[in-house]
């Protein structure tokens, strides 16, 4: 069975149609890149996928879970979205880490604040993903203590520190020097092979080619085209995904 579903998601902002129903559905461990001109509402999918936007039509399942566009706001709903995030990480381009906390407390937050874990058992998780994210000798820095690319991998391990089935990345090294970028990417290709199922928004070609097992193209909110890597990249079919990567590459 498939581990997303999106069923026909529409959003708008006022009269301007963001996403005009979009039906995807990714299969368990399946890496998906999404690529568009700005505007074309990457972000404001993978931001409906966990309901920090509320989707205006549509409904989304994750794993065993569906919720529906257009629910009250009341206790149950809000219950639902919680259930539904617990399902995904997501990892901003921004890195968002709390500045006064250092980075194994940056990891150890979650499990605690949302699984209830134990403060000793949530610090040997948190050790053991920084270490696995390259971090297990910068465990006591602050944030302001580490390079943008470190600091999206404590960021990266946060997410991963509550369990989710998956991940998502809105543009994880735009905000990077090039020379920090790879060992970012590098940490999400480990992610790749070992299954973890990822929907990544990038503008990394390369990256893209490497670790897409689909590559999506979005314009104007409805997906142009889609295939794999080569057939997007060397064999686009629609002209305008022709003329992106002209820009792009
Ligand atoms: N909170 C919001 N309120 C109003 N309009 C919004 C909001 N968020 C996004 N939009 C609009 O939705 C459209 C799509 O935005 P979105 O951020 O999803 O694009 P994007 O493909 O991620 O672009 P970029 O590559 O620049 O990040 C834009 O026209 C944007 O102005
Ligand atoms: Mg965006």
């Amino acid at each position: 069975m498939s581990i997303i579903q999106i069923n026909n998601l529409k959003k708008s902002f006022g009269t301007n149609v963001v996403l005009q129903g979009i039906d995807l559905t990714i299969a368990k461990s399946e890496v998906v890149v999404v690529m568009g001109p700005s505007g074309s509402g990457k972000s404001t999918l993978l931001r409906c996928l966990n309901f920090l936007e509320e989707p205006t039509e549509g409904n989304i399942r994750i794993g065993d879970f569906q919720v529906d566009s257009g629910g009250k706001a009341n206790r149950k709903r809000k219950k639902e979205i919680r259930e539904l995030r617990k399902r995904t990480g997501f990892v901003f381009q921004s890195f968002n880490l709390f500045p006064h906390k250092t980075a194994i407390e940056n990891v150890m937050e979650g499990p605690i604040i949302i699984h209830g874990t134990k403060i000793e058992e949530a610090r040997i998780l948190a050790k053991a993903l920084l270490t696995k994210v390259g971090l297990g000798e910068r465990c006591d820095y602050y944030p302001a203590q580490l390079s943008g690319g470190q600091q999206q991998r404590v960021a990266i391990a946060r997410s991963l520190a509550l369990n989710p089935m998956v991940m998502l990345y809105d543009e994880p090294t735009s905000a990077l020097d090039p020379e920090l970028v790879k060992e970012v990417l590098q940490v999400i290709k480990d992610l790749a092979r070992e299954g973890m199922t990822m929907i990544i928004v990038t503008h990394e070609m390369s990256f893209a080619k490497d670790v897409a097992d689909r590559v999506i193209f979005m314009d104007k909110g409805v997906i142009v085209e889609q295939g794999t890597s080569e057939e997007i990249f060397l064999n686009p079919k629609e002209e305008r995904t022709r003329q992106f990567l002209s820009i792009v590459e």
